[in-house]
This record gives structure tokens, sequence and C-alpha cells, in this order.
């Protein structure tokens, strides 16, 4: 008997030392926006919770650092890697490399071109839908009325601002009064919406001839807003502005009546993650290969106060 308990005892604790000692790396875009350093923050706070060893690589914005990251996370023998992939093409041969060494591979926020037998899983939010949501919310706003909208696209070549611009087209598509008249990109970074927005301003009669701005990400709306204040104008009467991710600055905005809607996408990607390769490693059950997350609508009737309270304490 008392062996017996021992035993179970033994397998017990060495249950729970084996599952505190996964090792997972995180190979990061980088901090381009309030919403990538909420991921960070969130994926560190569940990987600590999960008693999960995480490695982290900031790549910068650059594919090559985080190829280099992955290369380096496979050489160490992880448990997993989380992946947020800074464009969608030229992932093939690393992930190649990582299912030989069987390192399961799990997409954040972000897609990839390659065959979906490359990686475990993504966790992400359907992306051409968060377009849609915006450009539906522009519909409705402008009510048939004639409105030239200006675009901010996200990095080029990443699956968000291709596909966030595919939603916001097909939204307004069949409807002739809404009519994009400029789409630059601002790499989803605050300082480039501004730079960008200034030149859309200057091109378009100082901004009297812009009814709307749709950006790919709040933090170029926010440095857009700040843009159109500067030239003489009112963020939100003057240029509608409607964005994506939900970050609390957006709320702010909101709240001062500079911003007019925004689509939430959750920064707590690594819970749904880290939840799949749990169930992986104790059962070898596989995921679907797509576990999505929602896309909320928040206008300034959503009581953007209180959105920017209840957003301050989630890792922004
Ligand atoms: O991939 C998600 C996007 O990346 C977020 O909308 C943006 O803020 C971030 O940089």
């Amino acid at each position: 008997m008392k062996s017996l308990f021992m035993t179970t005892v033994a397998a017990l604790a060495f249950g729970t030392a084996a599952a505190s000692a996964q090792t997972v790396g995180f190979a990061q875009i980088g901090s381009e926006s309030g919403w990538r350093a909420a991921e960070t923050t969130i994926t560190r706070q569940q990987a600590d919770e999960r008693g999960i060893d995480l490695k982290f690589s900031d790549a910068q914005q650059k594919q090559e650092n985080q190829i280099a990251a992955i290369r380096s996370f496979i050489a160490q023998g992880v448990d997993a890697i989380l992946l947020a992939p800074v464009v969608a093409t030229g992932w093939d041969s690393v992930l190649e490399e990582a299912k030989d060494a069987e390192i399961p591979v799990v997409l954040l926020d972000r897609q990839v071109d390659s065959d979906d037998d490359l990686y475990l899983t993504a966790v992400g939010s359907d992306l051409v839908h968060e377009g849609e949501v915006a450009g539906q919310w522009l519909v409705d706003a402008v009510d048939g009325k004639d409105c030239r909208v200006v675009e901010l696209q996200g990095t080029t070549g990443s699956s968000p601002a291709i596909d966030r611009k595919t939603g916001f087209e097909n939204a307004i598509k069949g409807h002739d009064n809404i009519e994009i008249i400029r789409s630059q990109t601002g790499d989803f970074t605050r300082a480039q919406g501004k730079e960008v927005m200034e030149s859309f301003l200057q091109a378009e009669n100082g901004g009297k001839d812009i009814c709307a701005l749709y950006a790919h990400n709040d933090d170029m709306a926010v440095g857009a807003i700040q843009a159109i204040k500067e030239a003489g104008l009112k963020p939100g009467e003057d240029i509608l502005v409607v964005s994506i991710d939900a970050v609390p600055d957006i709320f702010q905005a909101m709240a001062n009546g500079e911003a007019n809607a925004t689509v939430e996408l959750t920064p707590n990607m690594a819970g749904p993650a880290f939840d799949a390769l749990k169930t992986y490693w104790d059962s070898g059950e596989a995921p679907e290969k797509f576990i999505q997350t929602e896309s909320k609508l928040y206008t300034a009737s959503d009581d953007p106060k209180g959105q920017y309270e209840a957003r301050k304490g989630l890792g922004y």
C-alpha cells in the first residue's frame, strides 16, 4: 500500500515538474503599436501563470530577425514556438525546420501563406471581417451621403494590411457614395500614421475634401488625429475616424469627440495558444487549425471613458 502511495506521489510530482519545465520561444514582431506591446505583456503573464519558461525575441519589425530567432529556438530544443509573423510570405523553410525538429509552431494574430501542415494552429481574428465591420460602420454613419475616404494601411505584405483592406472594400462595394481616394502604408505606427495623414491633408485641400479616415490600427489613427488637429480641422466631426484594435488611447480620443469607432482585437492571443499547446502536449490531440477571437465594434456611444479605464489594467 505504502509503495503504491509513494509511486502515485512520485508520478504526480514528476507530472508537475514536467508541466512546469515546458519552454516556449516567442518570436515577436516588435513594439510598433500599443496593441503589440500589450500582446507581449499578456503573453509573459500567461506564461508565468502556467509555469511556462518563455524565451522572448523582439525582431524589431524584421522578418530576418524572426527567422533567426526561430532557428535559435530550434537549436535550444524548446517545446513549442509562438510566431507573430511580420509578413505573410517567406516562412516555408524555417517552418519546415521546426517541423523536422518536431517542435509545434503556433501563429499569433497574423497569418502566413505557407501550407497549414507546417504549423499546429493559428490564434487570431478574422482579419477580413474586421475590415468589413469597420467599412459597414462607415456605410451606416454616412447614410448615403458622399464620402471621400483616406486609408492608412498596416505593414506592407502583412496579413492584417492585406485582409483589412479587402474587408473594408467588400463593405463599401455597391455604395457608390463612398470612395477611397488615397491609400498608403503607415506601417502600423503612430509616427508614420501622422506623417502620411499630413501628406493626405496637404493633397486634399488641407483636408477639406476628406470625409473619413480608415486606419488599419488605432495607433496610426491616433497619429492622424494629431495631424488633423494641427491642420485646423476637428477629427471625429470634420473627418470621421474609424480604426481597429480598441486600445485605451482610441477610447480616450472617442471620449474627447475626436474618434468615432474601433473594432476590437484582443491582445490575449497567448491564453488560447497555451491552452491548445497543453492539450497537445498532454494528449497529442491537435487543435483546430484556426482558433478565432472576436471582432467587436465599439463606437463613441459605448461609454469610451469606461472602456478606457477597463483596458488600462489589461496589459496596456
Ligand atoms: O497583427 C495585429 C496588428 O499588429 C494590430 O492591429 C496592430 O496594432 C499591430 O501592430
